[in-house]
């Protein structure tokens, strides 16, 4: 085995777990936890072998075990050679892809059809633990103590119940009161070490980054090659459940840009091993707010500036993304569009989610809410079919909800808020409540 940071070259490599730097092209031992190229600092990507041709029917698993039961494990084929003694699952992943006519028409996809795949359905409420399940297994492979993330609330919760599971000890960073009660509720029952800093998640992850160079602490963070890895399978199941048939567009909210930067390795790969002919468009929605590589993208990818993030969608209130880089690589790889959405954008997209019987958080209405706006700007053809990545769980923000139902905007009740009503406690005043239900 080689030291840590000492090159290995992919041919002699006698570690299973490879990593390349994709800046510098040198390949590392991954059987020891990276998360910077130790020669140019750059991000690493974990080495998937694609030498074999790849048929749906590898996919296939023996009833129980952990490759059927969990949605990430599944694509085993496609993911870090991590020993199966290591593997550290809750059945993640097997999340649902639903179709709406009327997600269809608010998305103004007249000739075309809008399907959102609920990652809010995953153990802890989103995708997150689908990167978390290889982190963790990674995590406890290379015999790790501790481990550590900064979040916005989701990689929290997610981290601190797969660490539990693992019977790891976990440590969050997190912005004081800059996340979601339910996110940091989660994280606390979960068992995880709490650390409010009074700085933003951009300041929270500089912080860890710099104290995991010289801590021996698993760094849980998307920049971490191992967490995309995991999170690749969303994108897998959505070709998947479409019988591995493309669809035009597959839209996502973008924060820290891990998962942009998983979905292009994801295509890439399944691309390279035969298992799709062509690439779907991977469309990254920013908050308008927190929008740094939306902005990169319209200068051609030639002028980068992080700003300071701010928006209602907590989860993706990041100025200063880590993958802008490897994001950056899935777009141009993809012929993909980056595109940012106003908060009210965001939140009547939501409420349009929530009403149809779905429901999701914030940030993730960014997905509809970009669609609509790129199929009004001509961007994305009327008759594309999309597949919008619902990233979280409609209860992960319940205050989010109460702020846009039952507080005035502008002065007054927004024209969709549905506020609760109090009545007398009798037969009549609830009669007259069921007649206006009726004549509505
Ligand atoms: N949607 C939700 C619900 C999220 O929690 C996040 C990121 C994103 C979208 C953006 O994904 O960072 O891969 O571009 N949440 C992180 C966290 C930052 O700490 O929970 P990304």
């Amino acid at each position: 085995m080689s030291a840590i940071g000492e090159p290995v070259s992919p041919s002699s490599s006698t570690s299973s777990l490879p990593v390349t730097c994709m800046a510098c092209g040198r390949t590392f031992d991954g059987t020891r936890a990276l998360t910077t190229c130790p020669a140019c600092g750059g991000l690493l990507d974990a080495d998937i072998d694609l030498s074999t041709t790849l048929t749906p029917a590898v996919f296939d698993a023996p009833k129980g075990s952990v490759e059927a039961l969990s949605g990430v494990w599944r694509y085993r084929a496609l993911l870090p050679a991590i020993p199966a003694e290591h593997i550290v699952s809750r059945q993640e992943g097997h999340t649902p892809l639903y179709w709406d006519d009327r997600l269809t028409r608010y998305a103004g996809l007249t000739g075309g059809r809008f399907g959102v795949k609920h990652e809010g359905h995953n153990p802890t409420g989103s995708f997150k633990d689908r990167g978390m399940t290889v982190a963790l297994s990674h995590a406890r492979a290379t015999g790790a103590r501790i481990v550590a993330c900064a979040s916005t609330g989701n990689t929290s919760a997610s981290l601190a119940s797969y660490a539990a599971a693992a019977g790891i000890p976990a440590m969050v960073l997190i912005p004081e009161g800059k996340i979601s009660a339910s996110k940091l509720s989660q994280t606390i029952a979960y068992g995880a070490k709490v650390v409010q800093i009074d700085g933003d998640f951009d300041v929270a992850l500089r912080l860890l980054r710099e104290l995991t160079d010289t801590y021996d602490v698993y760094l849980a963070n998307s920049v971490n090659p191992f967490r995309p890895e995991g999170q690749k399978t969303i994108v897998l199941e959505i070709l998947d459940q479409l019988d591995w048939q493309i669809p035009d567009v597959i839209a996502l909210p973008g924060g820290n840009l891990g998962n942009t930067a998983a979905f292009g390795k994801a295509l890439s790969e399944a691309y390279q091993v035969g298992l799709i002919d062509r690439l779907p468009r991977v469309v990254t929605v920013q908050a308008a707010g927190a929008a740094p590589f939306a902005a990169y993208y319209d200068s051609g990818f030639d002028t980068y500036e992080p700003v300071h993030a701010e928006t209602i969608a907590t989860a993706i209130k990041i100025g200063a993304p880590a993958s802008v880089e490897r994001a950056r690589r899935t777009i141009e790889h993809t012929g993909g569009i980056v595109t940012a959405v106003t908060d009210e954008e965001i939140l009547d997209a939501k409420a349009t989610i929530d009403g149809v019987g779905i429901g999701c958080e914030p940030a993730s209405a960014a997905s509809l809410a970009g669609i609509r706006k790129l199929t009004a700007s001509g961007e994305i053809s009327a008759d594309a079919t999309v597949v919008g990545v619902l990233t979280g769980n409609v209860l992960k923000d319940t205050d989010a909800i109460v702020a846009y139902h039952l507080e005035d905007h502008d002065g007054a009740a927004r024209p969709r808020g549905n506020r609760p009503i109090r009545v007398a406690a009798d037969l009549e005043a609830l009669k007259k409540v069921l007649d206006d239900a009726v004549l509505d």
